[in-house]
């Protein structure tokens, strides 16, 4: 009969362990070690907040800046400004490229004002840019970085990491993967009727990251066009009553009139910080792996996301393509993660 009972009392002590370490395991999900490259922006400065209050999963080493909405110095200091808003100076801010690998620059200040941050005043933030350039950064970083360990956001036009993988392709042994806001396919364009903004100011730099091989996920005007805002979910927003919620309230209500009235829908679209929702909750959103092609001929289709949705090509799958996503599961992460800015 002891032996009976010492072996129930092993069985449930090992059962007991074994539960702890299973619910421990599936709290501590890994963190994701993320680098955001980023043009900001009005949407950027909202996927910058987003992120920065999701620490618990997103592991920010740095944004990296670009040239895109507005000049260099406009989107660096607005990095800075949303670094700033989220109480987030531990993260530094590299600026990039000035302009693309090769077309004539382009902005975007008729949709994101001349600041580059529609519907605020924006000031000097205290702290400063870190030494050295972002390709730099992005170089060192990724040389070193243990085998596919880290993630890029890409919220701009991608010429930094274009540039950093022309000059040291090996840097590809350091990426887990890429998850970039670019891109149209069944939406059209937003900048011409083919391309989005993103790809149409750097083409041949989409070009040199997809022909780089690293794991791609597009998150194209195909999704970013199905979560918009709405008179409710601003309302959810402004709720909060904190000032993270009223700088994105702000920044949002003058964003969006841009496309509400482009399009004539009844909410305006958060691009960029649906790449943070996907970070933190991919299974808000459904895609395919599909094979994409960029078109930087200089003509109509220039800066055009050719996708073959249906594999008629039966050509190598270069990127997963998202094409839909949970709107309202969108707005409440996204409201929930506000909420614990100040
Ligand atoms: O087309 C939308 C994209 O272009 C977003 O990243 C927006 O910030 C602009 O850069
Ligand atoms: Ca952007």
């Amino acid at each position: 009969m002891q032996r009976y009972a010492q072996k129930l009392h092993q069985f449930i002590r090992s059962f007991l362990l074994l539960s702890v370490i299973t619910a421990t395991g599936a709290q501590a999900a890994e963190k994701i070690d993320l680098i955001i490259d980023t043009d900001p922006g009005a949407d950027d400065v909202v996927a910058l907040l987003f992120a920065l209050a999701s620490p618990d999963e997103l592991n920010i080493r740095a944004l990296t800046t670009v040239a895109g909405n507005v000049r260099l110095d406009k989107t660096s200091r607005n990095a800075r400004l949303a670094r700033e808003w989220a109480g987030r100076e531990d993260v530094p801010v590299y600026a990039g490229a000035p302009k693309p690998l090769m077309r004539t620059p382009i902005y975007a200040e008729n949709i994101h004002g001349k600041e580059g941050l529609s519907g605020v005043t924006v000031h000097e933030p205290k702290k400063g840019l870190a030494e050295g350039n972002a390709v730099n950064y992005l170089i060192d970083t990724l040389k070193k970085a243990k085998p596919h360990s880290i993630t890029i956001a890409m919220l701009g036009p991608q010429t930094n990491l274009a540039l950093a993988l022309i000059q040291e392709p090996e840097i590809v042994q350091g990426i887990k993967e890429v998850v970039i806001m670019g891109g149209a396919h069944f939406n059209g364009g937003n900048i011409t009727p083919v391309a989005e903004f993103n790809l149409f100011a750097d083409p041949q730099a989409a070009e040199v990251v997809l022909k780089s091989g690293v794991k791609l996920t597009y998150l194209p005007l195909d999704v970013t066009h199905k979560i918009l805002t709405s008179d409710a979910r601003l309302k959810q927003i402004a709720a909060l009553n904190n000032n993270a919620s009223k700088i994105v309230g702000d920044i949002l209500n003058e964003y969006i009139k841009g496309d509400m009235e482009h399009y004539g829908i009844p909410g305006g679209p958060v691009h960029d910080a649906t790449v943070v929702a996907y970070l933190l909750k991919p299974e808000l959103f459904t895609g395919r792996s599909v094979n994409v092609v960029v078109d930087s001929r200089e003509g109509p289709t220039f800066g055009q996301t050719i996708v073959d949705w249906y594999d008629g090509l039966k050509a190598p799958k270069n990127a997963f393509w998202v094409e839909n996503g949970d709107a309202q599961g969108f707005f409440d992460l996204l409201t929930e993660r506000l909420k614990r800015l100040k």
